[in-house]
């Protein structure tokens, strides 16, 4: 309740936002993008990750997809991507199928100054995989340091096309050798797979930057790949009347360039006609 309340004070955002959120918690009528767009659920930014990755991969003509939280620590992202996944699925008609790596110990030691040792230590975050085996309903869990469990992973258990992936390891070595995935064949993946980044947005205390953590990892490999590359998704705040949350500023496309359906098109806009000319009436109309 005071964690509810204090986080009310902390969203500097307006009443009827508030408003519409309270109601729909009770009431339950918004529509689940809405919901995604107002932050009524948790971690909308995996919602909105994995939604928009099913409609792509609908209009791939899939009926399966696959999303993967990499950094699972004790669970609660791994069971709101389940949450999320049965909602995409309703909305979408696609099925998601989902897999949570982690060492399932905690974070291993960190390599150098890369890993920001500043912020992470060995054993942190530790997973009580009894509690949480429990609790999952869907999702697999994959343990073991990422290192060893990535490379060989598409071959092993030949998952339906990867379209969402939530980066949450911390450090840039660990980050890297989650990039391994990437060296998969193509038809593991859609052609664009939305990518979340948990650890590149934050105060001057932790310092994310370009040199180190996430982001540096997300450089190194975007200069070591020629046909794949991370990029971000730019202006995620500015659409669907979205108030701006930290979470537009995290979210990246894996783009495959040489995959078989990168140029299959798939947007909806496919006309701009032109519209006849205002009467002077109505211009004055459009000039109020
Ligand atoms: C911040 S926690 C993840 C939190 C989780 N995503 C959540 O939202 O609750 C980071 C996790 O990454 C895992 N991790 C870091 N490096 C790893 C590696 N090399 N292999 C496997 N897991 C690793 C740690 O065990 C830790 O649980």
């Amino acid at each position: 309740m005071i964690r509810r309340a204090s986080r009310l004070i902390d969203e500097p955002w307006p009443l009827r936002f508030l408003l519409l959120r309270f109601l729909d918690r009770r009431f339950d009528f918004l529509s689940y993008p809405a919901k995604l767009n107002l932050g009524v659920v948790d971690r909308p930014q995996y919602g909105h990750c994995l939604l928009k990755a099913a409609e792509l991969a609908r209009k791939l003509g899939h009926r399966r997809i696959s999303a993967i939280e990499f950094g699972v620590a004790g669970g609660s992202g791994l069971l709101a991507l389940e949450a999320h996944a049965v909602q995409v699925e309703r909305e979408t008609g696609v099925a998601v199928e989902l897999y949570g790596f982690d060492t399932g110990q905690g974070m291993p030691p960190p390599q150098d100054y890369r890993d920001m040792p500043y912020m992470w230590q060995a054993g942190y975050f530790r997973m009580d995989f009894a509690e949480l085996q429990k609790r999952l309903r869907s999702a697999r869990l994959v343990l073991g340091p990422v290192e060893d469990t990535v490379p060989e992973f598409c071959r092993r258990e030949n998952p339906a096309p990867i379209g969402f992936i939530a980066f949450d390891l911390d450090y840039y070595s660990s980050t890297m050798a989650a990039f391994a995935l990437f060296n998969a064949e193509r038809r593991h993946f859609l052609p664009r797979v939305a990518c979340y980044f948990d650890d590149v947005v934050g105060d001057i205390d932790w310092a994310y930057n370009d040199f180190t953590g996430e982001l540096a990892a997300i450089h190194d490999f975007n200069r070591a790949h020629r046909h794949v590359k991370l990029a971000a998704v730019r202006g995620l705040r500015y659409l669907q009347g979205r108030l701006p949350q930290p979470w537009h500023e995290q979210v990246y496309v894996a783009h495959f360039f040489d995959h078989a359906d990168y140029g299959v098109p798939v947007s909806d806009t496919t006309e701009r006609p032109l519209y006849p000319p205002l009467s002077g009436d109505r211009l004055s109309d459009a000039a109020d």
